[in-house]
């Protein structure tokens, strides 16, 4: 198939496209690179020696990527382009509306006018909002979200069903993943954060790796195993795989599905700063701080129906994850600026 990969240069774009290079697909990708580098795609390239065929575009300006649509043969999108830092969209929530709808709605019209009846969208567990019972699943209400970004994705799914609903040939899955982590074994392509990372383990490994002094810990009266926050880690490779078989399962299936991409098992701060240490050898100081505002004790999700409908599971745990981090990260101490 020729994929579309909207914000294929990103963390799990660049995962993805490795994923659906080897299983013999064509990969495109549209991206500003507003939080990437195209740097990321020269190294899929490298890993997996096939081309990637990739446009630096917005992709909420429609004519652009109509353009893409018009000079390549596209099977099938995989929506991955959005911003997606929590804190940044209380703070600046226009700015995220605009370009995370925008981007959805103006994928959709691309694929209405070039007739690409296949779909899969990068949501996120936090649709969820905070949950009244553990594990999520699928078929739980949802929100109210905690933040514009959640808020953003809760739309995106809402536009992409009622899109859906509008054409009977039409095939979606939502994918709602939990706290994806973790690299391409090869040490090659990770999460390459601009700033301070806000999340768990992009700031452990920089820690690790002197680039930081000491992880603060947010909160450890949380009612959970030691106190600490519980988060389903799903390593990326893991979450690239299920992709794929989304995609296949796409091919055969018309109509809507949300889909959770998770363990379904919870690993707190504490267990995973102990797991990073043990797999690294290295240390790694912390303190105790005060709840992040915003932040929930528990999160994990039911995987369940990815197994049944497209026979995928996670089959990667906390050790991979720590150890995939930190080849990442003390092979490109500064990410792709090398
Ligand atoms: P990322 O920031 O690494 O990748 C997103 C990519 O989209 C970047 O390459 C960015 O440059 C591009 N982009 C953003 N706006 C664009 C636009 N208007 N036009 C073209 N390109 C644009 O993030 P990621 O971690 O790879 O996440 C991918 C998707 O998965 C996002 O939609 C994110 O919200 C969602 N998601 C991520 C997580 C997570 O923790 N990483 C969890 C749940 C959901
Ligand atoms: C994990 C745990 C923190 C940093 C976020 C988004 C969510 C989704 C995934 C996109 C929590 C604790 C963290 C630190 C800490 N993204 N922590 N010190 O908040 O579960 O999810 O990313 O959809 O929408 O909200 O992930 O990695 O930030 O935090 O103690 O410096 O680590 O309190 O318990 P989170 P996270």
């Amino acid at each position: 198939m020729n994929i579309l990969l909207t914000g294929g240069a990103g963390y799990i774009g660049s995962h993805t496209a490795v994923e659906l290079l080897e299983a013999g697909h064509r990969v495109i990708t549209a991206d500003n690179y507003s939080n990437s580098s195209p740097e990321a795609l020269e190294r899929v390239e490298r890993i997996t020696g096939r081309h990637v065929t990739a446009y630096d575009i917005d992709i909420t300006n429609t004519d652009r990527l109509c353009d893409i649509f018009a000079h390549e043969e596209i099977d099938a999108a995989v929506h991955f382009a959005g911003l997606k830092a929590v804190g940044e969209s209380v703070k600046d929530p226009l700015r995220y509306y605009r370009n995370n709808l925008d981007g959805t709605i103006s994928l959709l019209e691309a694929m209405k006018l070039y007739g690409v009846k296949r779909l899969i969208f990068s949501s996120s567990a936090t649709v969820y909002g905070t949950p009244e019972k553990l594990p999520f699943t699928e078929d739980m209400k949802l929100g109210p979200c905690t933040n514009p970004y959640g808020w953003t994705k809760l739309m995106s799914e809402r536009i992409i069903t009622d899109y859906a609903a509008s054409d009977p040939e039409f095939s979606a899955i939502l994918l709602r993943y939990f706290n994806p982590v973790g690299a391409h074994p090869s040490g090659l392509i990770g999460e390459d954060p601009k700033d301070i990372p806000n999340n768990l383990m992009p700031y452990i490994s920089q820690v690790a790796s002197g680039r930081l002094d000491k992880l603060h810990v947010f909160g450890n009266d949380y009612p959970t195993k030691d106190g600490t926050g519980v988060r389903d880690y799903i390593h990326v490779v893991d979450l690239a795989r299920g992709h794929r078989a989304a995609l296949e399962y796409c091919a055969e299936h018309k109509g809507v599905q949300a889909v959770n991409l998770g363990t379904g098992v919870g690993y707190s701060v504490l267990e995973m700063v102990k797991t990073f240490a043990a797999v690294s050898g290295i240390d790694i100081p912390y303190q105790i701080e005060g709840r992040r505002d915003g932040d929930i004790a528990e999160s994990y999700g039911d995987p369940s129906k990815a197994l049944e409908l497209f026979g995928w599971r996670a089959g990667l745990g906390p050790e991979d994850m720590c150890r995939d981090t930190w080849n990442w990260q003390k092979n490109n101490p500064n990410g792709y600026d090398g």
